[in-house]
């Protein structure tokens, strides 16, 4: 994914003493130099940054659906440090990733739809440290759609602790003029999302959520399609970030597709429109093959402690993988929404794995259009408009091709910029 350089590189030097303060001024860290002591961070921090890697990655037991969230934020002896991990390590990366999702949309022109005289309305579901709130108020800062500078994101979630900390957190993030509001619950996702006096949001964001439940995605899609319905503004939009794994990734695409083929959905009573990453409603490339799932990936500037954290805990976040889908809920058309996207529809396509160079002037790589998924090879003097190759997520549109899906030739592109 293209994500513009001052987002790249907003986590540089400018976040560390974002968090040191707020850590300070909420007694989570001794001393102001806690965050560079190899010490604190070797023995407080580090073994809980291991021990929910290995949680979230699902690296003991199988690759089941579900999680025992209840195993990352009980209460207990060493309760603070384990949430102050997360808020170290993970909450940065999400951040990050659901940033570069906002940036993305500006990418491809999309605008925000409502009235900039209206404060926004947020909400995130599973907002744990408020990550994904987090997310949008700095893909809106580096990369912006144009969203008022006022407004509030209610953050649900189940942890009480980790709620509070989450709503101190975003405040203190997002500024002057953005609040939070908190709820404590557990979302019924077999149920009803939200009570019926809820009001009606702008933006619904997730990160790291879905996958948390044990439903299959053709259960939670009744009722996300529901709580769409009642409580998402029209024209309001529904970021949804997951991890890059394959059961995980593929649980999202299964979402989509149930999505796409839910009755009130295709009905068009509920105008729900699929934004991103595909750039239409065709079958899923991915899903067709049993072993197959789609991720991102994005590079970004790590704040100087997460490299240091990184390197005492064998993680490398230097790039971010994930899943994603962007959702709208109108009846607008793609080209519309997407202004900057070119050409004809059929000729869109979207790079789904790295480049890999077969010589100085001819690449290999798999795209997936409005036909599904191809093996697909280009010489660098096919591209009009660029000199290097394309890489994962890149938008190759006026695309002219010919051979079969298991291995097709690029006669002409553009790289959308
Ligand atoms: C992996 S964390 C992600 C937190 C945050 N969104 C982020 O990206 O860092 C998932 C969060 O969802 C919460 N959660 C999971 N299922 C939930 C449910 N049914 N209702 C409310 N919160 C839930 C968990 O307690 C946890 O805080």
């Amino acid at each position: 994914m293209r994500v513009p350089v001052a987002l790249v590189d907003a986590f540089k030097d400018h976040f560390e003493p974002i968090l040191t303060d707020f850590m300070l001024q909420n007694h989570l860290i001794p001393e102001g130099e806690s965050l560079d002591s190899k010490r604190y961070m070797t023995r407080s921090i580090a073994p809980h940054v291991k021990t929910l890697s290995a949680l979230f990655n699902r690296s003991e037991g199988s690759q089941t659906d579900g999680i025992d969230t209840e195993a990352y934020w009980t209460e207990g002896g060493s309760a603070k440090n384990r949430r102050l991990a997360y808020f170290l390590s993970f909450m940065p990366c999400n951040l990050f990733r659901v940033a570069s999702v906002w940036s993305e949309l500006h990418r491809l022109g999309f605008k925000w739809p409502f009235s900039q005289e209206q404060d926004f309305r947020g909400l995130e579901w599973g907002a744990g440290l408020a990550s994904g709130a987090c997310g949008v108020v700095a893909g809106e800062r580096y990369a912006p759609l144009g969203m008022p500078k006022t407004g509030n994101f209610a953050l649900i979630e189940q942890s009480k602790a980790a709620l509070s900390l989450g709503t101190k957190w975003f405040e203190h993030f997002a500024g002057a003029g953005i609040s939070a509001r908190p709820f404590h619950r557990r979302v019924d996702l077999s149920g009803t999302w939200l009570p019926p006096g809820a009001p009606k949001f702008h933006v619904f964001v997730t990160s790291y959520f879905l996958n948390e439940s044990e439903l299959p995605a053709e259960t939670l899609i009744k009722n996300f399609v529901d709580v769409c319905d009642k409580h998402l503004e029209e024209e309001g939009l529904v970021v949804i970030v997951e991890p890059a794994m394959k059961l995980q990734s593929r649980k999202l695409l299964r979402f989509r597709k149930a999505l796409l083929e839910n009755a009130r959905v295709q009905s068009g009573e509920v105008g729900l429109k699929v934004l991103l990453p595909c750039l239409g409603h065709q079958a899923c490339g991915a899903l067709a093959k049993e072993e197959d799932w789609c991720h991102e990936e994005v590079s970004w500037w790590r704040p100087p402690y997460l490299r240091s954290l990184d390197a005492m805990t064998g993680l490398d976040r230097k790039s971010l993988p994930f899943s994603y889908l962007v959702i709208q809920k109108t009846r607008r058309s793609l080209d519309e929404i997407l202004p900057n996207l070119k050409g004809a529809t059929a000729e869109r396509y979207r790079l789904v794995s790295p480049s890999h160079s077969l010589s100085k002037k001819t690449s290999e790589f798999f795209i997936c259009g409005q036909d599904g998924k191809r093996r697909t090879r280009l010489a660098l003097t096919d591209i009009t408009n660029s000199e290097t190759a394309p890489d994962r997520g890149d938008i190759l549109q006026n695309t002219t091709l010919h051979g079969e899906s298991s291995l097709s030739q690029i006669d002409s592109t553009e790289i959308l910029e």
